[in-house]
């Protein structure tokens, strides 16, 4: 019997994190397993670095990235490239991983040409379609077209079970963040470099990139930083800005020239786990972060009304706290003041994962054939 040839991709910087550790678990099998990896290169720069720190080197780059892209050219471009390279591998089945636009699309890629496509963090759900837009329909439309599931929690499974996908296809694994997060932070101590985190302050780490955030959420955000940079003179405030122009503009705008804000570049990934570490509160959007902080004890306020990551707010070391000024500042005020709370909020927890989700996988995978 042949090997069973499995092509993986991803195109953005959360894909290729969460990814990573599961095409270095392939690699671990080769005998049984042969990995191809595609990146449709949704994400340019903050794609190349997490490739660079876990030595991934794509088989196809399809370079698709454009200055503000929009969701119709880049769905259009995912769709008709990878079929392509589809064509070429003709693999035994398909990894795609998550929500973004790249998975929808090479997910519907390979449904086109018949191949079975495996699904990596599947069954997350908000129950609303344009929160977040368009991840939450990303996530609905892959996992229908999609034969393998690979569900990171009991709720994740049981979301999946909800939409009438069969039991016999649904595999609670944990979610392979863990799996890059432990090994990052074991096997990569990075500083950050040109911040001195050990200046005594205390340090709130911002990141903010979702589309439903674009225009006056994100101005809130900025503005709830400044005043709690005035209210408090021990605060210092470091913001990694995506890329994303839609973030820059009204960031740099707003924010720039404050000595206690520190607006710098997307950190490389080891950079920017050592900066969660060092961090007292965490301000984020992002999904990712939503699953690494609480496993690295820190709280988080998330800057959305709605969350596809119930479990750590049920624990209590995740807030939503939306995108409100006043309410974000009387948030980190209470959490600044109230040591109590900051206490309960800052307990290390572990609903996402035990770093072993890419094994559990990379186990299914080898029974298909
Ligand atoms: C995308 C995903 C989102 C995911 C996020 C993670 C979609 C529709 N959105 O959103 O689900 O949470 O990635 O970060 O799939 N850019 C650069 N360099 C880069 C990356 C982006 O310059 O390395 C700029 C480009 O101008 C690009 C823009 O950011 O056009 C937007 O990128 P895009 O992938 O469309 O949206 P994100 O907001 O990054
Ligand atoms: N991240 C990073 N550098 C940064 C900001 C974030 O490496 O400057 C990592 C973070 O640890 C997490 C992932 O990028 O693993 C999250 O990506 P993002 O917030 O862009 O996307 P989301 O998870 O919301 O889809």
């Amino acid at each position: 019997m042949g090997k069973i040839k499995v092509l993986i991709i991803f195109g953005t910087r959360p894909e290729a994190i969460k990814m990573a550790p599961l095409v270095k678990e392939i690699e671990k099998n080769p005998d049984k397993l042969e990995s191809i990896v595609c990146v449709t290169a949704q994400h340019r720069e903050i794609l190349d670095q997490v490739l660079e720190l876990f030595s991934i080197k794509p088989d196809f780059d399809l370079n698709i990235m454009k200055e503000n892209q929009n969701l119709w050219s880049l769905t259009s471009e995912v769709l008709l490239k990878t079929k392509d390279v589809i064509e070429r591998v003709k693999p035994d089945v398909v990894l795609v991983h998550g929500d973004t636009t790249t998975s929808m699309a090479a997910a519907l890629s390979a449904f086109y040409a018949k191949i079975p496509v495996g699904h990596v963090e599947a069954g997350l759900r908000t129950f609303d379609k344009y929160y977040p837009f368009p991840e939450e329909i990303n996530r609905v439309f892959t996992d229908s077209v999609c034969t393998y599931h690979f569900a990171p929690t009991d709720m994740s499974c049981q979301n999946l079970i909800n939409s009438n996908i069969p039991k016999e296809h649904i595999y609670k694994t944990g979610n392979t963040v863990i799996d890059a997060l432990l090994y990052t932070v074991e096997n990569h101590h990075e500083d950050v470099k040109g911040l001195n985190l050990d200046s005594g302050m205390k340090t709130i780490l911002l990141t903010s990139h979702r589309r439903e955030n674009f225009g006056e959420p994100i101005k809130n955000i900025c503005h709830a930083i400044l005043d709690i940079v005035k209210k408090y003179n021990d605060i210092e405030v470091v913001y990694p800005v995506h890329p994303n122009p839609n973030v820059r503009k009204p960031v740099y705008e707003i924010l720039s020239g404050h000595d206690r804000i520190h607006l710098i570049e997307p950190l490389e990934y080891a950079q920017f786990c050592t900066l969660m570490k060092k961090a007292y509160i965490i301000m984020t959007d992002s999904g990712g972060v939503q699953e690494e902080a609480p496993s690295l004890g820190k709280p988080v306020l998330v800057l959305r009304d709605t969350t596809e990551r119930p479990e750590a707010v049920e624990y209590g070391t995740v807030k939503l706290v939306g995108t409100d000024r006043d309410k974000i500042v009387s948030t980190i005020s209470m959490l600044l003041e109230d040591e109590k709370e900051y206490q309960k909020m800052s307990e290390a927890i572990n609903p996402y994962g035990d770093g072993l989700a890419s094994k559990r996988i990379v186990d299914v995978i080898k029974s298909i054939k």
